[in-house]
């Protein structure tokens, strides 16, 4: 087993990331918590590959990172790459997205996933893209997942993603997606 280090400090990203690489042969492990990456780029894609590789190169190991977020197209995109940064916790963006969005009919959106994994040196080595596209309701649904997981609705099934089970979610997601493009080109790494 190669040893990959997780570079997030989000443990619902944790979580999901665990499942989805469970039958791998890396051995996860939690990036050091005093190793913090501060996210400069100005795309999923630029601050991906800089965790990974930042991550990487602290800690001699190879790394794996994603960035994500929701893009409303009724906000122009916000809150976008500033996802993490709309609130204190999870419950102030929340009421933050729906005060922006007020009680306007398109409710469009889309949650973004970009994965970056990174050699020891640094290197990107591979990179997946995952889009879910979805509306936002008026008020929280659900209690499992995190971040904007109660708002966000997936018609097709009629449920947001917060009353999903972690399968389900990880069929429909941004992330799911993003990993099933990526599994195939990791098994060839090893
Ligand atoms: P970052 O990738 O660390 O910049 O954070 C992305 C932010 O987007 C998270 O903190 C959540 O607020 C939100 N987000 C990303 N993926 C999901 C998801 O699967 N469900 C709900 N919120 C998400």
């Amino acid at each position: 087993m190669t040893i990959l280090i997780v570079a997030t400090s989000n443990p619902g990203k944790l979580q999901e990331m665990q499942t989805y690489l469970k039958d791998s042969n890396w051995e996860l492990q939690l990036k050091p918590s005093e190793l913090e990456i501060e996210e400069t780029g100005d795309t999923f894609t630029a601050n991906a590959c800089l965790k990974a590789s930042e991550v990487a190169k602290a800690t001699g190991e190879w790394a794996i990172a994603d960035d994500s977020g929701l893009q409303v197209d009724a906000l122009q995109g916000a809150p976008g790459i500033y996802s993490a940064r709309y609130g204190k916790t999870d419950k102030d963006r929340i009421e933050r997205l729906l005060r922006e969005l007020g009680n306007g009919s398109n409710r469009e959106g889309q949650f973004v996933c970009v994965i970056a994994m990174a050699r020891p040196n640094g290197e990107i080595a591979l990179q997946a893209e995952g889009i879910c596209r979805g509306t936002i309701e008026h008020t929280p649904r659900g209690t499992s997942g995190f971040g904007y997981d109660p708002i966000f609705y997936l018609p097709e099934q009629q449920l947001t993603f917060a009353e999903m089970t972690p399968e389900m979610k990880q069929r429909y997601s941004h992330r799911g997606k993003a990993f099933a493009s990526l599994l195939p080109q990791l098994s060839k790494l090893t």
